[in-house]
């Protein structure tokens, strides 16, 4: 019997809907929780609405912390395409949350292994994140864990796949300009979450939905480790679900 949670929602608003009701939930329980929050598109209809609902009175952000997911290696927290940049421009900027109280791992550490152990206990300083918001890569990747031999433990430094940096191309000038290495939350950073939510949206991200809960359990498509996390919400739209036996 399959443990994972999954909800299925009409198209990419309502989704954003429904992922905004399990953060309104925590919010409500534990005003100073941590949000672990990833950046690219299918999140953008969540914070669209978490947005709309501070205006509304619903929510606030004022005493809520984040911790980000990840970040690319040599952009620096104003260039565009930076994960800081991103956080900002799409929700940081229009709520309430103490820009203090966010962390994004920096893409301009000098010493990266020294920056991605700091990062680790700036997030145990916080008392671990509450709820862990993912999206997920057409290969599986949860943050820029890409499918290798192993499950990375902690935060830590990646080479970058082509079919991750062709994905992501499309927010950039070229391919020329896409970093080739990141640095992201490790596998057991995200386990660690006390709740995880996973969002996908689209045609193209069936496949992966499919083969992540409904598929063996292996780093070669990180996303399958979720299986055996004891809360997980996966939240998809119709086009996501449709190779789901739902
Ligand atoms: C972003 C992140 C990535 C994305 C994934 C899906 O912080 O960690 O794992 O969630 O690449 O990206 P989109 O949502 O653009 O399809």
């Amino acid at each position: 019997m399959l443990k994972v949670n999954i909800i299925k929602a009409k198209d990419p608003a309502e989704a954003g809907k429904l992922a905004a009701d399990i953060f309104q939930e925590v919010m409500t329980n534990n005003p100073n929780c941590v949000l672990g929050l990833a950046t690219g598109s299918t999140p953008l209809p969540l914070y669209r609405e978490l947005i709309a609902r501070e205006k509304a009175g619903v929510l606030n952000f004022s005493t809520v912390r984040s911790a980000n997911l990840d970040e690319y290696k040599g952009l620096a927290p104003d260039h565009p395409q930076s994960y800081r940049y991103f956080m900002q421009d799409n929700l940081f900027d229009h709520i309430s949350i103490d820009p203090a109280n966010t962390i994004v791992p920096d893409g301009l550490a000098t010493d990266a292994e020294a920056m991605c152990a700091e990062y680790e206990k700036k997030i145990e300083a916080m008392g671990g994140v509450d709820i862990q918001l993912l999206g997920i890569g057409h290969d599986g990747h949860i943050g820029f864990n890409e499918p290798c031999d192993h499950f990375p433990v902690a935060t830590h430094e990646v080479e970058l796949e082509e079919i991750t940096r062709q994905a992501n191309k499309r927010f950039f000038d070229s391919i020329d300009d896409v970093p080739t290495a990141a640095y992201t939350m490790g596998i057991g950073t995200v386990m660690a979450a006390r709740k995880v939510l996973l969002m996908a949206t689209g045609k193209d991200k069936a496949e992966i939905v499919y083969k992540s809960f409904f598929g063996p359990v292996t780093p070669q498509v990180p996303a399958s480790i979720l299986q055996f996390h004891s809360d997980v919400t996966v939240i998809v739209d119709e086009a996501a679900a449709s190779l789901l036996p739902l």
